[in-house]
Protein backbone atom coordinates (compact mmCIF):
# COMPACT_ATOMS: atom_id res chain seq x y z
CA UNK A 1 0.00 0.00 0.00
CA UNK A 2 0.82 3.62 -0.53
CA UNK A 3 2.80 5.39 2.24
CA UNK A 4 1.06 8.66 3.35
CA UNK A 5 -2.35 10.25 3.11
CA UNK A 6 -4.92 8.03 2.10
CA UNK A 7 -6.86 9.17 -0.86
CA UNK A 8 -10.41 9.27 -0.37
CA UNK A 9 -13.08 9.32 -3.03
CA UNK A 10 -13.53 13.06 -2.58
CA UNK A 11 -11.95 15.73 -0.44
CA UNK A 12 -15.18 15.67 1.66
CA UNK A 13 -14.46 12.72 3.12
CA UNK A 14 -11.03 13.34 3.97
CA UNK A 15 -11.89 17.10 5.24
CA UNK A 16 -14.17 15.38 7.52
CA UNK A 17 -11.91 13.23 9.35
CA UNK A 18 -8.63 15.88 9.64
CA UNK A 19 -11.22 18.16 10.99
CA UNK A 20 -12.53 16.02 13.46
CA UNK A 21 -9.00 15.09 14.65
CA UNK A 22 -8.53 19.20 14.66
CA UNK A 23 -11.05 19.50 17.01
CA UNK A 24 -9.70 16.87 19.06
CA UNK A 25 -6.55 18.35 18.96
CA UNK A 26 -6.42 22.27 18.59
CA UNK A 27 -6.42 23.73 22.16
CA UNK A 28 -8.69 26.66 20.68
CA UNK A 29 -10.59 27.82 16.94
CA UNK A 30 -9.99 24.55 15.10
CA UNK A 31 -12.47 25.88 12.70
CA UNK A 32 -10.27 29.31 12.14
CA UNK A 33 -9.21 29.19 8.54
CA UNK A 34 -7.75 32.46 6.66
CA UNK A 35 -9.67 33.70 4.05
CA UNK A 36 -7.83 35.56 0.91
CA UNK A 37 -10.05 37.90 -1.27
CA UNK A 38 -9.13 40.40 -4.13
CA UNK A 39 -9.84 43.28 -4.65
CA UNK A 40 -11.68 45.21 -8.00
CA UNK A 41 -7.97 46.66 -8.31
CA UNK A 42 -6.43 43.17 -8.33
CA UNK A 43 -5.02 43.23 -4.97
CA UNK A 44 -5.15 40.34 -2.33
CA UNK A 45 -6.16 40.49 1.17
CA UNK A 46 -6.01 37.70 3.94
CA UNK A 47 -7.95 37.95 7.04
CA UNK A 48 -9.02 35.02 9.68
CA UNK A 49 -12.80 33.65 9.72
CA UNK A 50 -14.38 31.35 11.00
CA UNK A 51 -15.46 27.78 9.67
CA UNK A 52 -19.44 27.68 10.64
CA UNK A 53 -20.68 25.05 8.55
CA UNK A 54 -19.47 22.78 5.66
CA UNK A 55 -21.27 19.92 3.29
CA UNK A 56 -20.69 18.70 -0.49
CA UNK A 57 -21.71 22.46 -1.58
CA UNK A 58 -19.03 24.14 0.09
CA UNK A 59 -17.23 26.11 3.12
CA UNK A 60 -19.61 28.67 5.00
CA UNK A 61 -18.13 31.82 7.20
CA UNK A 62 -20.43 34.83 8.36
CA UNK A 63 -19.37 38.21 8.40
CA UNK A 64 -20.69 41.82 7.53
CA UNK A 65 -21.06 41.83 3.70
CA UNK A 66 -20.21 45.88 3.57
CA UNK A 67 -16.53 45.14 4.64
CA UNK A 68 -13.57 45.26 3.38
CA UNK A 69 -13.82 41.63 2.28
CA UNK A 70 -17.43 41.91 1.33
CA UNK A 71 -16.46 44.79 -1.20
CA UNK A 72 -13.50 42.37 -2.26
CA UNK A 73 -16.76 39.54 -3.13
CA UNK A 74 -19.12 41.95 -4.67
CA UNK A 75 -16.23 42.76 -7.12
CA UNK A 76 -14.29 39.67 -7.72
CA UNK A 77 -16.57 36.46 -6.63
CA UNK A 78 -13.51 34.16 -5.87
CA UNK A 79 -11.46 33.17 -3.26
CA UNK A 80 -9.02 30.58 -1.02
CA UNK A 81 -9.08 29.12 2.49
CA UNK A 82 -6.26 27.74 4.59
CA UNK A 83 -6.53 26.23 7.85
CA UNK A 84 -3.14 25.28 9.81
CA UNK A 85 -3.90 22.36 12.50
CA UNK A 86 -0.34 23.02 14.51
CA UNK A 87 -0.54 20.31 16.57
CA UNK A 88 -1.26 17.96 13.78
CA UNK A 89 1.44 19.69 11.62
CA UNK A 90 -1.48 19.70 8.97
CA UNK A 91 -2.55 22.12 6.38
CA UNK A 92 -5.52 22.05 4.01
CA UNK A 93 -6.08 24.81 0.90
CA UNK A 94 -9.29 25.46 -0.60
CA UNK A 95 -9.85 27.53 -3.76
CA UNK A 96 -12.88 28.28 -5.80
CA UNK A 97 -16.15 30.85 -6.33
CA UNK A 98 -17.78 32.14 -3.29
CA UNK A 99 -21.52 33.10 -3.25
CA UNK A 100 -23.94 34.48 -0.14
CA UNK A 101 -25.50 31.68 1.61
CA UNK A 102 -29.59 32.30 1.31
CA UNK A 103 -31.53 34.23 3.74
CA UNK A 104 -32.62 31.49 5.25
CA UNK A 105 -29.52 29.88 5.98
CA UNK A 106 -27.82 33.73 7.55
CA UNK A 107 -30.96 34.01 9.88
CA UNK A 108 -31.10 30.40 11.13
CA UNK A 109 -27.35 31.28 12.10
CA UNK A 110 -27.80 34.70 13.15
CA UNK A 111 -30.74 33.74 15.73
CA UNK A 112 -27.95 31.02 17.05
CA UNK A 113 -25.83 33.71 17.79
CA UNK A 114 -25.32 35.14 21.94
CA UNK A 115 -27.55 38.77 21.90
CA UNK A 116 -24.12 40.44 22.57
CA UNK A 117 -22.80 39.25 19.10
CA UNK A 118 -26.03 40.09 17.89
CA UNK A 119 -26.19 43.70 19.17
CA UNK A 120 -22.31 44.09 17.40
CA UNK A 121 -23.40 43.20 14.25
CA UNK A 122 -25.49 45.99 14.11
CA UNK A 123 -23.28 48.41 16.50
CA UNK A 124 -19.88 47.47 13.84
CA UNK A 125 -19.34 49.24 10.33
CA UNK A 126 -16.74 46.49 9.96
CA UNK A 127 -14.02 47.49 8.56
CA UNK A 128 -14.43 51.58 8.29
CA UNK A 129 -13.03 54.13 10.03
CA UNK A 130 -13.60 54.93 13.91
CA UNK A 131 -12.59 57.77 15.35
CA UNK A 132 -12.94 56.82 18.84
CA UNK A 133 -13.52 54.02 20.59
CA UNK A 134 -16.26 55.70 22.66
CA UNK A 135 -17.96 55.97 18.88
CA UNK A 136 -18.26 52.32 18.82
CA UNK A 137 -19.24 52.40 22.64
CA UNK A 138 -22.54 54.67 21.80
CA UNK A 139 -23.36 52.73 18.86
CA UNK A 140 -23.99 49.59 20.95
CA UNK A 141 -25.74 51.51 23.97
CA UNK A 142 -27.80 52.69 21.59
CA UNK A 143 -28.50 49.58 19.83
CA UNK A 144 -28.87 47.53 22.95
CA UNK A 145 -31.40 50.53 23.81
CA UNK A 146 -33.32 49.83 20.19
CA UNK A 147 -33.71 46.27 20.80
CA UNK A 148 -34.29 46.14 24.16
CA UNK A 149 -37.34 43.46 24.93
CA UNK A 150 -37.70 41.87 21.52
CA UNK A 151 -35.09 39.32 19.75
CA UNK A 152 -32.82 41.52 17.52
CA UNK A 153 -33.11 40.74 13.94
CA UNK A 154 -30.32 39.91 11.29
CA UNK A 155 -28.92 43.12 9.76
CA UNK A 156 -29.48 43.46 6.56
CA UNK A 157 -25.23 43.91 5.86
CA UNK A 158 -24.68 40.87 7.66
CA UNK A 159 -24.84 37.21 6.76
CA UNK A 160 -22.91 34.05 5.25
CA UNK A 161 -20.90 33.28 2.22
CA UNK A 162 -20.41 29.54 0.57
CA UNK A 163 -16.77 29.02 -1.20
CA UNK A 164 -17.49 26.35 -3.20
CA UNK A 165 -14.01 24.46 -4.30
CA UNK A 166 -12.61 23.46 -7.55
CA UNK A 167 -9.38 22.58 -5.63
CA UNK A 168 -8.41 21.36 -2.52
CA UNK A 169 -5.21 20.41 -1.30
CA UNK A 170 -4.31 18.39 1.84
CA UNK A 171 -0.52 19.07 3.42
CA UNK A 172 0.95 16.19 6.17
CA UNK A 173 4.20 17.33 7.21
CA UNK A 174 6.95 14.29 7.09
CA UNK A 175 10.31 13.82 8.29
CA UNK A 176 12.85 15.54 6.39
CA UNK A 177 10.54 17.77 5.09
CA UNK A 178 9.61 15.25 2.94
CA UNK A 179 6.04 16.10 3.13
CA UNK A 180 2.95 14.30 1.55
CA UNK A 181 0.73 17.03 -0.38
CA UNK A 182 -2.32 15.31 -1.87
CA UNK A 183 -4.78 17.53 -4.46
CA UNK A 184 -8.23 17.43 -5.44
CA UNK A 185 -9.38 18.77 -8.48
CA UNK A 186 -13.00 18.99 -9.76
CA UNK A 187 -13.89 21.05 -13.01
CA UNK A 188 -17.04 23.43 -12.98
CA UNK A 189 -20.25 22.17 -12.32
CA UNK A 190 -18.81 18.62 -12.12
CA UNK A 191 -19.19 16.39 -9.17
CA UNK A 192 -16.14 13.32 -9.56
CA UNK A 193 -12.69 14.87 -8.11
CA UNK A 194 -9.62 14.10 -9.49
CA UNK A 195 -6.53 13.34 -7.55
CA UNK A 196 -2.90 14.04 -7.76
CA UNK A 197 0.14 13.88 -5.21
CA UNK A 198 2.53 16.87 -5.78
CA UNK A 199 6.38 17.18 -4.92
CA UNK A 200 6.47 18.93 -1.41
C1 LIG B 1 -9.81 33.68 15.43
C2 LIG B 1 -10.53 34.74 14.61
C3 LIG B 1 -11.78 34.48 14.13
C4 LIG B 1 -12.47 35.44 13.37
N1 LIG B 1 -13.69 35.12 12.84
C5 LIG B 1 -14.33 36.03 12.07
C6 LIG B 1 -15.55 35.68 11.42
O1 LIG B 1 -16.04 34.53 11.48
N2 LIG B 1 -16.17 36.65 10.68
C7 LIG B 1 -15.65 37.91 10.55
O2 LIG B 1 -16.28 38.74 9.89
N3 LIG B 1 -14.48 38.26 11.12
C8 LIG B 1 -13.80 37.34 11.86
N4 LIG B 1 -12.60 37.67 12.44
C9 LIG B 1 -12.07 39.05 12.22
C10 LIG B 1 -11.41 39.11 10.83
O3 LIG B 1 -10.13 38.49 10.85
C11 LIG B 1 -11.28 40.54 10.28
O4 LIG B 1 -10.60 41.35 11.22
C12 LIG B 1 -12.64 41.18 9.99
O5 LIG B 1 -13.54 40.26 9.41
C13 LIG B 1 -12.48 42.36 9.04
O6 LIG B 1 -11.86 41.91 7.84
P1 LIG B 1 -11.92 42.78 6.47
O7 LIG B 1 -11.66 44.20 6.86
O8 LIG B 1 -10.83 42.21 5.61
O9 LIG B 1 -13.28 42.58 5.89
C14 LIG B 1 -11.88 36.71 13.16
C15 LIG B 1 -10.60 36.96 13.65
C16 LIG B 1 -9.92 35.99 14.36
C17 LIG B 1 -8.52 36.28 14.81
Amino acid sequence: MESGIQIAVTPWALFRDWFAEAEAAEVNDPNAMSLATVSAAGAPSVRIVLLKDYDMRGFCFFTNRESRKGDDLAANARGALCWHWKSLRRQVRAEGSIAMVSDTESDAYFAMRPRGSQIGAWASLQSQHLPARADFDKRIADCTHQFEGRAVPRPPHWGGYRLTPNRVEFWQDQPSRLHDRLVYTCAPGATNWATERLYP
